[in-house]
């Protein structure tokens, strides 16, 4: 959430900070403001809306403003109008600061500052940060004064730092010092690339790799100055530090629209790439068994597990849940799906035989995150399945799998789900080799995984005709999304991948479950979606599908290739390639994937900056 970019180096800082907040965009887009550093004068240009609203603000384009600080914001405190978006001067009109996360204590901080005689414009948290440190900087520092040869300015964060409770990447300027750019972080994501002569700080790598791939990863509680003379880090206790340099492992290309109208829609396209990418070298296919680096030192430990608990959030819930069915199909361990969000304010149990495994994309949603932190104080061994390297979950978790599918930019998650699913698939096939499965069954899952994604590349042969029946079907604002057993998470994501983005109402639920209560939602032309390949539950699913049909419900159903029975029940079908059923959910969700995203455009809808969401939730 929030997006910040921050420049200091020998071009023109404008135009790098632009280019910097559109890739930073899917962050948060509901405001967005410069701050560039001009003769001693911090010129600060913000508006509310998207970044395309700001350029248009913005003057030429001026070579001398070689340093300067950058926001899309995604509202948490304050509405998304000018006045709240990001850069915030201090009350001397001095300090600059962008900043992604929550100060907790801001309203308490506030009252002080205001009672000493400091201005506050805006309604947001942030503006505390810079008018505590104008605040300090301008010499009111009741406790202790910059130690000999300390930079005043730097002084003068790291002391307001230490009053700041909460969340906070940040980047800050100050007038005085049209050559120094000071980041900080805890708790929000923050990277400094390094360029040569040049420094980028940003919430993520994408704002980074056109310039350089060259970047130090910040940690918590830690901040680096910058100066055309070179930089350091410090701990905010003031402590300094050495950081290792690391490669951003990903090109420009990756997060490239290459010629897809959208994002999401490029990613869709792109998972059976994907897939190989995840599945790659993983899979040993004559000694039926699956090679996962990341988790040499713990198998022992994951294969006793008495239980095992999947933390997630959103999208990545999803794909934890057909991770339990897994799990407990084939590895046989107990295992639950938590909405880490509630996990982390419950008192869960945790015992020896305890396993938690975090899935996250980003690696960095704060609910995920303080889930795993939680799980890892009461003594849990646990993993991690995320998408982003280096992210804060990557680093928390004592172990884990990358999914390797490159960038996803799109808000609404895609490639990720996939990815999941099939990392939690290899884990599941692995635990149960290593148990009870036997080598035959082992190998028979692990060939099967490998022919997923060309069984995906045959599903997206058909978008042009989901693309027909999103055309009849989105004018609906209520729909149903029906699957069972392993099919019954991708109902859930189904729902979801149409809320989304459509903003159309929609509800996943177990097939059997709609009889308690949403049945009496159907009426004439009400579209239900059904999953209904050839599984286990395959005669049940049908019976759902008369339920349906009998109260006037418009059904589109997602079948197996080849059912010549199921055709009278659906008004739109769609198929699959035929699969395990354990391994179905990686082919079915694709085209409700596929499905939201045409009832998205053809409503008119800005696909991947859907309204009030944000791709990375780093606040609670
Ligand atoms: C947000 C995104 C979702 C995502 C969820 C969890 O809500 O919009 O697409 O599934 O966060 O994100 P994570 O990065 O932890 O997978």
């Amino acid at each position: 959430m929030c997006g910040i970019v921050a420049y200091l180096g020998k071009k023109p800082a404008q135009p790098i900070l632009i280019e910097g907040l559109k890739r930073l965009e899917y962050r948060g887009y509901d405001s967005a403001g410069v701050g560039l550093m001009n003769n001693g004068v911090i010129k600060i240009t913000k508006s509310s809306g998207r970044i395309s609203v700001l350029e248009e603000l913005l003057e030429p384009i001026n070579q001398a403003e070689v340093l300067g600080i950058g926001h899309t914001r995604w509202a948490t405190h304050g509405e998304p109008n000018t006045i709240n978006a990001h850069p915030h001067l201090d009350y001397t009109g001095k300090i600059a600061v962008v900043h992604n996360g929550i100060i907790e204590n801001y309203s308490t901080l506030k009252t002080w500052l205001i009672s000493e005689g400091c201005k506050f414009s805006s309604q947001t948290d942030t503006e505390v940060i810079s008018n505590l440190i104008g605040y300090l900087y301008a010499g009111h520092n009741e406790k202790g004064t910059p130690t000999t040869g300390q930079n005043r300015f730097e002084w003068a964060v790291q002391r307001a730092l230490n009053e700041l409770v909460g969340t906070y990447g940040l980047a800050i300027v100050c007038a005085d010092f049209p050559d120094m750019l000071i980041g900080a972080k805890k708790g929000s994501p923050l990277i400094l690339g390094l360029g040569e002569n040049e420094y980028i700080i940003a919430s993520d790598a994408s704002a980074i790799v056109e310039h350089t791939t060259q970047a130090i990863y910040m940690a918590d509680n830690e901040m680096v100055i910058c100066t055309s003379k070179g930089f350091h880090t410090k701990t905010i206790d003031n402590v300094e530090i050495r950081k290792d340099l690391k490669q951003i492992e990903f090109s420009l290309d990756a997060i490239e629209l290459n010629g897809f109208q959208h994002y999401m829609l490029k990613e869709i396209c792109e998972q059976p790439k994907a897939l190989n990418m995840c599945l790659g070298g993983r899979l040993d296919h004559r000694d039926g068994r699956i090679v996962l680096g990341g988790l040499d030192k713990y198998w022992r430990e994951i294969t006793r597990a008495k239980r095992i608990i999947i933390n997630a959030c959103g999208t990545a819930w999803h794909a934890g849940l057909v991770g339990e069915f897994l799990l407990e199909n084939l590895a046989r361990i107990n295992t639950e799906t938590e909405y880490a969000s509630e996990f982390r304010y419950r008192n869960p149990i945790i015992d020896d035989g305890t396993v938690v495994i975090a899935v996250s994309q980003s690696g960095e949603t704060a609910d995920t995150l303080a889930a795993v932190e939680q799980a890892k104080e009461r003594g849990a061994i646990v993993l991690g399945i995320v998408n982003v390297v280096g992210s804060t979950i990557a680093r928390t978790t004592d172990a884990g799998v990358y999914l390797r599918v490159g960038p996803e930019i799109g808000v609404a998650s895609t490639k990720a789900f996939t990815a999941q699913v099939a990392v939690l698939a290899m884990l599941a096939i692995e635990l149960g080799r290593r148990k009870h499965l036997g080598h035959d069954v082992a190998k028979f899952y692990i060939d099967e995984l490998a022919k997923i994604p060309a069984k995906i590349e045959k599903v997206l042969t058909q978008s042009e005709q989901i693309k027909e029946i999103a055309a009849a079907t989105c004018e609906r604002e209520n729909w149903l999304f029906l699957g069972r057993g392993f099919n019954y998470p991708v109902a859930l994501e189904g729902a979801l991948k149409l809320k989304e983005i459509s903003y159309i109402h929609a509800e996943g639920l177990p097939a059997a479950e709609m009889k308690h209560g949403p049945i009496a939602l159907i009426n004439k032309g009400m579209p239900a979606v059904f999953i209904a390949t050839k599984c286990s539950q395959y005669e049940k699913i049908i019976g759902n599908i008369e339920e349906v049909r009998a109260r006037g419900g418009r059904t589109i159903v997602v079948a197996t290739e080849g059912d010549e029975n199921i055709g009278k029940y659906a008004d739109f079908l769609i198929t699959v390639p035929p699969a395990p059923e354990e391994l179905q959910p990686l082919l079915t969700v694709v085209p409700l994937q596929i499905l939201a995203y045409h009832a998205a455009v053809l409503r008119g809808h800005d696909v991947d900056k859907p309204r009030n969401l944000a791709k990375s939730v780093t606040v609670e």
